[in-house]
């Protein structure tokens, strides 16, 4: 197999409590599918046939029910793993599927809440798939302070990643999407936990640019890019959902 794909179905739902109580972020409604439809179809628009959830223990069961229907229609073979701990961080989830990614040249990895829309995204994922660096995917926000930003030199080249900034170094945030070269999880033993207690996905991220094998793209403006873990991203996202199906009269990431 040349390309897997992961997705992260874990973590806590914390900002978006009370509705996170008792059911998965990722199965909250964002118009008129589950939250995770929008990041699963990314994977499959770039016609990745195997895919690994990594969810939390508690809701294993119910992903693997919802997934029989989408697994037999687009012909996809989907494994799963457990994070034990909800609050491990992203770059854990990398650690529970190593033996996954082994198997494969180049895998896609993709944060369940994150949603990508636009006419060039299929194509522009599939031109880092095809290439042989790793690659990160910026978009620009207005309020850095919640991701992690990108930090160039003045040649443009990415010199660092720095998660949830304090000063401004730019306003162009890494998104949940990250195309690896599956050689480079052997970095992941150089990385220690952040204050939160995580193993950031930023920390892996700055390994590898020392390493000068991570490259980025700036989605720029034909792309929307919305992170789902608030409130307001999740009522703008389905709007926005609401929007382009009713106007355009198309389905966005109708998977059954
Ligand atoms: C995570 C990453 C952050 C990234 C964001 C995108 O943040 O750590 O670098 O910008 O996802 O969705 P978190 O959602 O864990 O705060």
């Amino acid at each position: 197999m040349i390309k897997k794909g992961i997705i992260l179905l874990g973590g806590k739902g914390k900002r978006l409590k009370p509705l996170t109580n008792y059911l998965s972020k990722h199965l909250l409604p964002v118009y008129n599918k589950p939250m995770f439809y929008y990041s699963l179809s990314t994977l499959i628009y770039a016609n990745i046939k195997e895919i690994l959830i990594i969810c939390n223990e508690k809701d294993l069961q119910i992903y693997k029910k919802i997934l029989i229907p989408i697994s037999k229609k687009h012909n996809i073979k989907f494994l799963f793993e457990i994070q034990k701990n909800p609050a491990g961080g992203v770059a854990e989830c990398l650690k529970i599927g190593s033996q996954f990614i082994k198997s494969c040249k180049r895998f896609v990895l993709i944060l369940g809440d994150n949603f990508f829309f636009g006419r060039e995204f299929p194509k522009i994922l599939m031109k880092a798939i095809n290439k042989k660096k790793s690659f990160v995917f910026l978009s620009s926000v207005k309020n850095p302070k919640n991701f992690g930003i990108a930090k160039f030199n003045k040649k443009n080249k990415l010199i660092k990643i720095i998660e949830k900034p304090t000063s401004i170094t730019s306003n162009l945030a890494v998104t949940g999407l990250y195309v690896y070269n599956s050689k480079s999880i052997s970095h992941l033993k150089s990385i220690k936990r952040s204050k939160r207690g995580e193993l950031e996905i930023t920390s892996f991220n700055n390994a590898l640019i020392k390493k000068n094998s991570l490259d980025y793209i700036n989605l720029g403006f034909g792309i929307t890019w919305f992170d789902l873990g608030t409130f307001s991203n999740l009522y703008e996202c389905s709007e926005f959902v609401r929007l382009q199906e009713n106007r355009k009269g198309i389905q966005i990431s109708k998977l059954i």
